[in-house]
């Protein structure tokens, strides 16, 4: 098959032609004046080749230039011909997307850390000229409710580089684990960090697996693993769910909340909320402090989803705040103290992102990005403002259904969710308004990992479907022919060591369960998301 025909995403033009260029070790890396770093991005990506790509500024072979008049900030042109390579883009962005469409063109060896003896780096000849439809395409995954370290983040980080999606949105703390150090406030890492075991059963709180399970990134793993994923190109944004999903925290500083709490083993939606009160926001920012030190990219999530206000009607630290403030409705709270904390990350040069719930409860500041996943209505109402939406709605975005509903899945929150109804997402839909369409910055999946217990079932619940994910997010929604070309990608990932299908099969007992059917959790979420105010309660399942 022409390899031009397997690329994913599916690039806006790919042409095979006649003829071959073989990469060796002769071949030279010439970097054309001003494309320095250019070069040192593309010699960093294609280390696993292990040619020598002996330095030039001039000549023919692996030639690297940057290039104004190739359109937007992450296109790209490439071209090969029987005399050498040329990749050529306005950036340095554009020119690691260049490479990793440079590999994919290689064989499947390209994706090893080191190459079988004897692979020869033949090359087909043809053009590529490519540009992606949408600015932010990525992941979530979450370490809270299973911990993956550093070594599972980086390996997503090659693999989120490799389809060309910038965006590793890493979900860190819940009510069942938090998993950033601090130094400033030691048990959130000592306590909050580690549960004694873990619910193994759908909806079933009782029946857990009796074993501890814990840890958590230090400040310098994050330092590392963002400093890794940005020289590939891409851009880690740290979760800290707030003001719900706070048992963890809780349970390391019971002051924050109102009542005692634990590191939850159980999954669900949990009444622990911590109190907006301004001790605690102190406290959320000397956390993000740190967070953002160790962390320099752009965006940072606030959370804002599921939350249960009852305590705030109640606490009379709470109770008498809101008379200070004037505020008599607790939605109204929730929304201030979003505001005050997206108010600080902006103060510090980052952009907020939350979950739709953040937005229609107030929380949101003009330059916030919402994170649309209850349904349209939240990423239609997010449109219609002056915010940028993200749209990542539970169907067809959250991998962590199941994939069909065959008897030997393994155990999942419910689906399914089909590569087929992947690919047939629609980012902005064409019935949208113009302006509902022009605010969608993007789309990302969701890996929630309440019933991914390690990182071989993470790597099947991910793929194919990311691959798939991928390519809407890179071409806007027009995937075509994408399942020929999946079976070009398949021996790339295998090269990579990600185990996508045959599934698991039942491993450690978790054969399929009657989750719930993702037909009722649409139909549930859109009732929802149709609403433009929110009632006391922000539960949302
Ligand atoms: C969510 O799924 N609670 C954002």
């Amino acid at each position: 098959m022409d390899r031009y025909e397997t690329l994913i995403p599916r690039p806006v033009t790919a042409r095979g032609e006649a003829g071959t260029f073989e990469l060796t070790r002769d071949t030279a890396l010439v970097a054309a004046p001003g494309a320095e770093d250019a070069a040192d991005a593309v010699r960093l990506l294609l280390a696993p080749l292990r040619l020598p790509l002996r330095p030039a500024s001039d000549g023919t072979g692996l030639v690297v230039r940057l290039d104004p008049a190739v359109g937007g900030p992450e296109a790209y042109h490439l071209r090969v011909t029987p005399d050498g390579v040329e990749l050529s883009a306005s950036s340095v962005d554009g020119i690691r997307h260049a490479t990793q469409t440079l590999r994919q063109l290689l064989p499947d060896a390209a994706w090893r850390s080191a190459p079988p003896a004897g692979t020869r780096w033949l090359l087909p000849c043809g053009t590529v000229s490519d540009a992606p439809a949408l600015a932010w395409r990525g992941g979530m995954l979450d370490v809270s409710r299973h911990f993956f370290g550093k070594h599972t983040v980086m390996r997503y980080v090659d693999l989120f580089a490799m389809h060309r999606l910038n965006r590793l949105h890493l979900h860190l703390t819940d009510d069942q684990g938090w998993r950033i150090e601090s130094r400033r406030y030691p048990r959130l890492h000592e306590v909050a960090s580690h549960r004694p075991t873990t619910q193994a059963w759908y909806e079933r709180q009782d029946r857990t697996d009796g074993t501890p399970h814990g840890g958590y990134f230090t400040l310098d793993d994050l330092a590392e693993m963002s400093t890794y994923a940005a020289d590939r190109g891409v851009t880690l944004v740290p979760e800290i769910d707030l003001p719900g999903h706070a048992s963890a925290l809780l349970a390391a500083y019971p002051e924050l909340g109102v009542g005692a709490h634990t590191v939850r083993s159980g999954w669900g939606i949990s009444e622990a909320v911590v109190k907006p009160v301004p001790a605690t926001v102190r406290f959320l920012t000397d956390v993000l402090a740190e967070l953002t030190d160790a962390l320099p990219g752009s965006y940072v999530h606030l959370g804002g989803d599921e939350c249960l206000l009852r305590d705030w009607t109640t606490d009379p630290d709470v109770t008498g705040y809101m008379n200070t403030l004037g505020i008599t409705d607790p939605v109204d709270l929730f929304g201030h103290f979003l505001r005050e904390l997206a108010g600080y990350l902006s103060s510090r040069g980052r952009r907020a992102v939350m979950w739709d719930e953040g937005y229609v409860g107030g929380g949101a500041l003009p330059d916030t990005i919402v994170t649309a996943w209850r349904g349209d209505g939240g990423a239609r109402r997010g449109g219609g403002a002056a915010d940028d939406v993200g749209r990542w709605p539970v169907y067809p975005t959250y991998f962590d259904y199941d994939q069909s509903d065959g008897a030997d899945e393994p155990l999942s929150i419910g689906g399914p969710v089909t590569l087929p109804d992947v690919t047939a997402f629609d980012p902005a839909p064409a019935d949208w308004s113009d302006t509902e369409r022009a605010h969608v910055i993007g789309v990302q999946f969701q890996a929630w990992s309440e019933y991914i217990p390690d990182a071989r079932h993470l790597d099947y619940m991910v793929f194919p479907r990311a691959c798939a994910l991928a390519e809407v997010a890179w071409t806007g929604g027009a995937t075509a022919n994408f399942d020929a070309r999946l079976a070009g990608h398949l021996g790339r990932l295998s090269a990579a060591g990600c185990g996508d299908r045959p599934p698991p099969k039942s491993e450690r007992g978790r054969r399929r369960a009657d989750g719930t059917p993702i037909a009722r959790v649409r139909a549930h979420l859109e009732k929802l998301s149709a609403h433009a105010d929110v009632p006391t309660s922000l539960v949302s399942m």
